[in-house]
């Protein structure tokens, strides 16, 4: 690519480039995509050669650390998770602050922050122990800080993270136990949830990710650049696209508007509608992601005997689309978002949840960003601007403004 990174310096131009659609912010050997031909790759690894050996905390050392972990390193690993997953007691104060109904996301959001006040001493991250004990404490006090959002915004007593479980069972534990959470300890349960985390983990320079990479250019620490990328992924354009598809399915559920009134709407650009999961910027072809979740949907939902009225409506959203010339001419295909909702909703977890999700599965995607970024030495972000204002004119005093 060509570096035009001097150009204003060196010419006086400026490229104005809407939502960054051809620019380029970085150099990363994180995540590849080619949008064409509907490829994604983890430091290489083809996505779909996660499906048959899903186990998300590998991956997150994979997209961290640039290799599959040792067996050492892994088990280092699981071992730091498991001792992390608590929260500082004085953070369910926290908790206790917020009204109940608050977003979860808000909560998220807010609680990652504060995780930084509680380890001041990992801040920095200078060295490589203070960064992997700082990332440890992130990607497990998430699972646990979204639980307890979960449970605060129902008003419900704590579950405490068990030591004995593993990632996704522990969650499910802190979400629902009492004594025991739905599905806890099925296993095609797990590798499902696993691989829903997975397929979230990492998308190279999308908008949260790209936050996280501009708020820790200035120097933030990784919780306070974490936080922001919460606060980005919360967006209905973004992660907050799994809600938005399924508020759709039950609109259409309820009656309120038939499968063709909904697609008749998503075309018309005066509407405000838009057929949600659908479209990506990147992707042009398909979403490997959401064929992904789609096979996994189907199988999951036959194993839990589950008839999901959704799962149909949804799949019959997608063969009007993919037939009809307005999204094929845009290139409009499912996103990932499009098929994970009704994963989660078999779960059991609640809509306002899902997008909470994304986030944890995101969490080492952030990470790693953060660190690729702080080994490269990078500048700090700060684009520029065509300024569009006034030009020059005086300062008229008050008296005199009529
Ligand atoms: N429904 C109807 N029309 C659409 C949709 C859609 N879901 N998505 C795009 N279009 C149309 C646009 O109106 C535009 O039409 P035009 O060329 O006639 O003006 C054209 O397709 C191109 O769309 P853009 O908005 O320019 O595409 P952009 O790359 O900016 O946006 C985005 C991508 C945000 C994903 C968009 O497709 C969208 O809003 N989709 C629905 C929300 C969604 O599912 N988001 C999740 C994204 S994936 C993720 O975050 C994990």
């Amino acid at each position: 690519g060509l570096d035009i990174s001097k150009l204003r310096d060196t010419t006086g131009y400026i490229t104005l480039d809407q939502g960054y659609g051809n620019t380029g912010s970085c150099e990363s050997a994180i995540t590849y995509i080619d949008g064409d031909a509907g490829i994604l790759r983890y430091r290489g690894i083809p996505i779909e050669q996660f499906a048959n050996r899903p186990n998300f905390i590998e991956v997150c050392w994979l997209l961290i650390f640039g290799n599959l972990p040792t067996a050492a390193e892994y088990g280092d690993f699981s071992e730091r998770l498991t001792r992390h997953a608590m929260l500082n007691e004085s953070m369910k104060h926290h908790f206790q602050g917020f009204p109940t109904q608050a977003p979860p996301m808000a909560i998220l959001s807010a609680m990652i922050n504060a995780l930084s006040c509680f380890h001041p001493d990992m801040n920095g991250a200078d060295s490589d122990d203070q960064f992997i004990a700082a990332a440890a404490r992130l990607i497990s006090k998430i699972r646990t800080i979204a639980a307890f959002a979960h449970r605060s915004s129902i008003g419900r007593t704590y579950n405490y993270p068990n030591p004995k479980l593993l990632y996704v069972e522990n969650f499910m534990h802190m979400m629902f136990s009492e004594p025991h959470a739905p599905h806890e300890t099925d296993e095609i349960v797990r590798l499902a949830f696993n691989l829903v985390l997975i397929l979230h983990a990492d998308h190279e320079q999308n908008c949260s990710t790209s936050t996280v990479r501009m708020v820790g250019s200035s120097g933030a620490n990784l919780f306070a650049s974490c936080a922001a990328g919460v606060c980005a992924l919360w967006g209905p354009l973004h992660g907050g696209a799994n809600v938005a598809v399924l508020d759709m399915l039950e609109q259409i559920h309820q009656g309120d508007l038939s499968v063709e009134e909904y697609m008749r709407l998503a075309k018309d650009k005066n509407s405000g509608v838009r057929l949600m999961g659908f479209g990506h910027r990147v992707y042009k072809n398909f979403d490997p992601r959401a064929k992904m979740l789609q096979e996994v949907a189907e199988k999951l939902l036959k194993h839990l005997n589950i008839n999901d009225p959704l799962l149909e409506i949804g799949r019959r959203l997608e063969e009007i689309a993919l037939n009809d010339s307005y999204f094929v001419e845009r290139k409009l295909y499912p996103n990932v978002d499009f098929y994970s909702g009704i994963i989660l909703r078999a779960l059991g977890i609640p809509t306002n949840m899902f997008t909470v999700i994304f986030a944890m599965g995101r969490m080492p995607g952030w990470i790693a960003h953060w660190r690729e970024q702080n080994l490269q030495g990078a500048r700090i972000g700060r684009p520029r601007q065509i300024y569009t204002g006034p030009t020059e004119h005086d300062y008229v005093p008050r008296d005199q403004r009529g």
